[in-house]
């Protein structure tokens, strides 16, 4: 098999072997980082799922526990599925989460720490009356029944969590409410709910303050001006609605709603999925974690002995224009930039090439701004491709000039190009403004067959009178390319296997294939250390 050690991550969140999905349950608690993660203890395909459970400092380097929740239960002895973290008062964490129950029913479970003052939190202990929550009820399935939030107070006084439900053939965000956190009774009415789609697997429910990016607590009071965000996993994509959280009617309201679900903002366009976020009362801020499959076959994933790494996590905040979220990397992970590459003033004309030399290109972290020389040769903006933008990526590729793009940057490219993956942009004119496009396009990434490479993209707005320049921030770690556009307004996560990265080094660069010439102000380029993954029990 031509798998190979070397497409595993140097600085990404993953276990020493086996599976792993959804990031469950983080937490900020007494000093440490609580990361926990469906995982699969006997291998590298999904099943037998337990909770493993990392900590950490500073959200990089992770000391390796052994699972926190495992099957042992009537209520979770099919999997012990996805949840949430919730501090209460008297700042004691409570973790809610799924267990597939004797039958595979799904319900709702609770455990506690045994010990708070082990600064690991390392055992659990689950009380004799779980599950807390079974699937009953008019209109809901038992089996599409899982993934409980982290909990708020409502304004009666009362927490409530919403959970990820399939209700009459729709999807919804069933609320439910409790005094003590143990006892549960189901609201009469859901926090949203949608028949745009079916089941909705795990929500995420939290407060933003428009343009501004200090995270807030959603068990804390809500100041006003603040906004609530739905975010809600389907059609392998973690999607998300802004819009307020209505007190009276105790629901959710988002500011637009669009019928056509291919129309709903995406946290990344790329592979991502299963996000959570949680509040950091550390520094203040709202930091969010996501799951990236593989794209290489089970075979592969078998004979790797591995499966699935999380995203780097992400500060979360919206924009002031109060419609769109921006992320950026937590700024822990500047701590691995090691050797720097920098250069100001370049200028890039219609077919050029810059080499971005002096680096590890398979660990890299690149920071490049592009300023539009000329607006007026951009391209009209066609609204049909919002609801199909991986087409768009692939017939308007990097190959395929435009006015105002493609630019961008191509990483993990063999010498002769017959390998490589680009993350470009493109600009559009619309009516009044500009739409810039983003692809990640994967389809040369590998010589090797059976990978799954498309071409992910998204759109974002530019506005000309305030700015005229786009800004490109890509994360390089072997198999993970991590890219965030216009200062962390789109995300495209995507994972590749290049056959040179086996052999031996790969190349970088800056290009431009548009007809009108862009300057890079700034190009910065670091090669990323190895960060302490895991690899250290605890
Ligand atoms: C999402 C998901 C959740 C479920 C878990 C099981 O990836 O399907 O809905 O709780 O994974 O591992």
């Amino acid at each position: 098999s031509i798998v190979s050690t070397k497409y595993r991550t140097a600085y990404h969140f993953q276990p020493p072997k086996n599976w792993i999905n959804d990031p469950n349950g983080p937490m900020y608690y007494n000093g440490i980082y609580h990361q926990f993660y469906q995982y699969n203890p006997n291998g590298s395909l999904w099943g037998n799922i337990v909770w493993g459970h990392s900590v950490s400092t500073d959200l990089i380097n992770w000391i390796r526990l052994e699972p926190a929740i495992e099957r042992t239960i009537p209520s979770d002895i099919n999997g012990c599925w996805t949840g949430s973290a919730t501090i209460l008062k008297g700042n004691r964490p409570a973790i809610i989460y799924t267990g597939a129950d004797t039958e595979k029913r799904q319900v709702q479970n609770i455990v506690f720490p045994k010990n708070v003052s082990d600064p690991y939190l390392r055992e659990w202990i689950k009380p004799d009356n779980n599950p807390l929550i079974q699937p009953i009820g008019q209109g809901l399935n038992s089996g599409q029944f899982r993934d409980p939030t982290t909990g708020w107070i409502g304004p009666d006084g009362l927490w409530r969590i919403a959970v990820g439900a399939e209700l009459n053939g729709y999807s919804a965000a069933l609320l439910y409410k409790s005094e003590d956190f143990v006892n549960w009774t189901r609201v009469d009415h859901s926090l949203y709910s949608s028949n745009a789609s079916t089941m909705w697997e795990c929500p995420d429910f939290f407060a933003v303050l428009p343009g501004n990016n200090s995270g807030l607590d959603l068990s804390a009071a809500i100041p006003n001006g603040a906004k609530h965000v739905l975010k809600m996993s389907l059609d392998n994509c973690d999607k998300y609605m802004v819009g307020v959280y209505d007190l009276k009617s105790d629901t959710f309201v988002p500011d637009t709603i669009l019928d056509d679900r291919r129309l709903w903002s995406r946290i990344d366009y790329g592979n991502y999925y299963a996000s959570k976020s949680f509040f950091d009362s550390k520094r203040g801020r709202r930091i969010i974690w996501g799951w990236t499959n593989e794209t290489d076959s089970s075979l592969d994933d078998v004979a790797k002995g591995w499966a699935g790494i999380h995203a780097i996590p992400r500060t979360i905040w919206l924009d002031s224009n109060s419609k769109q979220l921006l992320q950026w990397p937590v700024e822990e992970v500047e701590s691995l930039r090691s050797e720097e590459v920098s250069h100001q003033g370049l200028e890039l004309k219609q077919g050029d090439l810059f080499d971005i030399k002096g680096i590890d290109t398979l660990q890299a972290d690149v920071e490049i701004d592009f300023e539009l020389t000329s607006i007026d040769s951009a391209d009209p903006f066609d609204p049909s491709w919002l609801l199909d933008i991986e087409k768009h990526c692939r017939e308007a590729d990097a190959s395929v000039h435009g006015g105002v793009g493609p630019f961008g940057l191509v990483v993990l490219a063999s010498d002769n190009m017959e390998e490589h993956t680009s993350v470009h942009f493109r600009v559009y004119k619309s009516q009044e403004k500009y739409m810039v496009l983003m692809c990640s396009d994967l389809r040369k990434s590998s010589l090797r067959p059976e990978l799954y490479t498309p071409a992910y993209g998204g759109f974002f707005e530019f506005d000309l009178e305030k700015e005229s320049t786009i800004s490109l921030r890509t994360l390089i770690d072997r198999s993970a390319v991590e890219s965030f556009g216009g200062g962390g307004r789109l995300c495209i996560m995507a994972r590749v296997y290049p056959v040179t990265l086996i052999n031996g080094g790969t190349r970088m660069y800056a290009f431009n294939n548009g007809t009108s010439t862009v300057k890079v102000p700034q190009l910065k380029a670091w090669s990323m250390r190895r960060a302490q993954v895991n690899v250290k029990k605890g």
